[in-house]
Parts: C-alpha cells; structure tokens; sequence
C-alpha cells in the first residue's frame, strides 16, 4: 500500500470522503446519472405493415420460409441507403401460370423474393430521377438482378424484360422503408427469360452497409456541446466530487480542532 508513507492527515482526509461518498443518497445519484437511455424509435416491422394490408399472405409466406423477412429486418437496422419493397399481392401470385413457384429451387425462390427488395429507399417521387436499371437484392451468376422504372405523372411503372406493372398503393413510406403494392409478382429475367437459369448460382455479396458513426453535427460547434446536456452529466460529478473532498476536509478541521 502507497498510503502508508504518508502522514495521518491524508489518510484522514481520504476515510472522510469515503465516508461521505458512501452515504446513500450520493450513491444513488452516482448510479442512475451516468445511464439515462434515450428515446427509443419504435421498430420498423414489415410483416405488421404487410398484415395490415390483409391481402399479402402469400409473399408473407414466401419471406419467411426463404428467411428473406429476417434478412430485410436486420438490413433495416443497418441500412445507410435503406429498402424499398415491392410487395405483390395474393391475387398476384394466383394470376401466376401454373406451377410458376414450384418450378423454381429453394435457391431461385429466395432470388424472386429478393428481387422484390431494392437496396436502396425511393420515396414516389425519387422513383422519377432514378436511374435505370434498377439493382434488386437479388443476383445469380450473371450479377446483379434488375428492374427498369419508368415514370410519368402520378404514375410509377416496373418492368422486368418478362413482364411490367404499375406501382399502386403506398402501403408504408417514411425513410429507411418504402412499401409498395404491386399486382403482378415481378419475374426476374435471368430467371424467366429464354436463358435456362444457370446450375449454380453465387450468393449475394452484398454486404449491409453500416451509417457512418460519426454525425455531421457532433463536431460542427464546440460551444454546442458544452451546452449539450450529454457533457453536463460529467460537470456535476466533478462538482460531487469537489464537494465531497470539500466536506471530506472540513470534517478533518472539525476533528483537528476538537482534539
Ligand atoms: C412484428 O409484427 C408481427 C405481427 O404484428 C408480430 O407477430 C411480431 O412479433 C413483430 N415483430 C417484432 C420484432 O416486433
Ligand atoms: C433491430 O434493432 C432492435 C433495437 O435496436 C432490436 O431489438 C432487434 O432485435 C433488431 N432486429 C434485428 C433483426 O437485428
Ligand atoms: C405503365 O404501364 C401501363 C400498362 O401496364 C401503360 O399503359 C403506361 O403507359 C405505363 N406508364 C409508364 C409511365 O411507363
Ligand atoms: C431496361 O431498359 C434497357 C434499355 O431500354 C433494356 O436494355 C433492358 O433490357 C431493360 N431491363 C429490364 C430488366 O427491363
């Protein structure tokens, strides 16, 4: 121990302060300053937004048992460029020839499913100066899935090179998230095109992109944040601090004087 070299008073002075700092009212306000969480967003869930809709069922289904629902979940946590989705309706997928999605593998139904997710958020209106083609998530070994947008007035169309529909209701649209209805399941031509689809396709590399931590605000003006109440926590400590080596010292004046 460093201490015991040294004179009484010091020791007295640190058993004073101990003493002080261990009554319980400091304590508490040592715990519960330093952990005061913020305001938490409520999260983006897309099968509430889906379910509201009542009529998506089937690509319900289908992002589930290809695990692409989770996929997109976690990707909106992350998401620097967020998602769009075009979400095709029940009645789309019955309009389908017959045994559309069982001619296709486990692999090529997860493709489909993705390419109904676009990397990226586009509002109605951004659909305009998007330039085509279009990425989708989706990729095989000819690259990257695309989709052509086409838009005129109040209207919004996607086109595959198999088959094309307008982009209709607005089911969800606030950013990292767009959702859109479509009434026709969107066929991806590397899939449904004259090519057969190729034997072993390369899974997506696309990496979900993390929000640079750093905000554009958080060094923009120092005097911000002395007056931010983030770095005022750390000022009444020290002000605790001074204070209880204040006490700490009048306590061992008080003892002086009385010996
Ligand atoms: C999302 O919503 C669905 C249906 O409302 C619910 O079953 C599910 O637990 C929710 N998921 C999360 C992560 O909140
Ligand atoms: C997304 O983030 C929320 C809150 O940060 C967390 O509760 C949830 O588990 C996360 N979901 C995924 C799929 O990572
Ligand atoms: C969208 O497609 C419809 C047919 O489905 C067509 O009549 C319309 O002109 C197209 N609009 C645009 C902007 O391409
Ligand atoms: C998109 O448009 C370009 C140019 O018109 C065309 O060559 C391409 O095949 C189209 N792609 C799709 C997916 O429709």
């Amino acid at each position: 121990m460093e201490f015991s070299p040294f004179p009484l008073p010091y020791l007295a002075i640190s058993l004073a302060t101990l003493l002080i700092l261990t009554t319980p009212k400091l304590l508490t306000e040592a715990k519960t300053s330093p952990v005061a969480p913020g305001p938490t967003p409520a999260p983006l869930n897309l099968t509430a937004i889906l379910e509201k809709g009542n009529q998506y069922t089937t690509f319900m289904r289908l992002l589930k048992v290809t695990q692409v629902g989770q996929q997109v979940q976690s990707q909106l946590n992350n998401s620097y460029d967020g998602l769009t989705i075009f979400a095709p309706t029940d009645n789309a997928f019955n309009n389908l020839k017959a045994g559309t999605l069982n001619g296709l593998d486990a692999q090529e139904q997860v493709s489909l499913i993705l390419y109904h997710v676009l990397p990226r958020y586009y509002s109605f209106v951004t659909f305009e100066t998007a330039s085509n083609p279009v990425r989708t998530q989706a990729s095989g070994s000819n690259g990257v899935y695309s989709v052509n947008v086409t838009s005129s007035t109040n209207q919004v169309n996607v086109s595959t090179g198999i088959d094309e529909t307008p982009v209709q209701t607005v089911l969800y649209s606030d950013f990292p998230l767009a959702v859109y209805s479509v009434d026709k399941v969107l066929l991806p031509y590397d899939l449904f095109g004259p090519k057969p689809p190729a034997a072993a396709p390369e899974p997506a590399d696309e990496a979900p992109k993390k929000p640079t931590k750093k905000s554009p605000a958080a060094d923009s003006s120092p005097a911000e944040a002395v007056t931010s109440p983030s770095a005022a926590s750390p000022n009444g400590r020290t002000v605790g601090w001074s204070f209880a080596v204040g006490l700490g010292l009048f306590g061992l004046f008080c003892m002086g004087s009385r010996l």
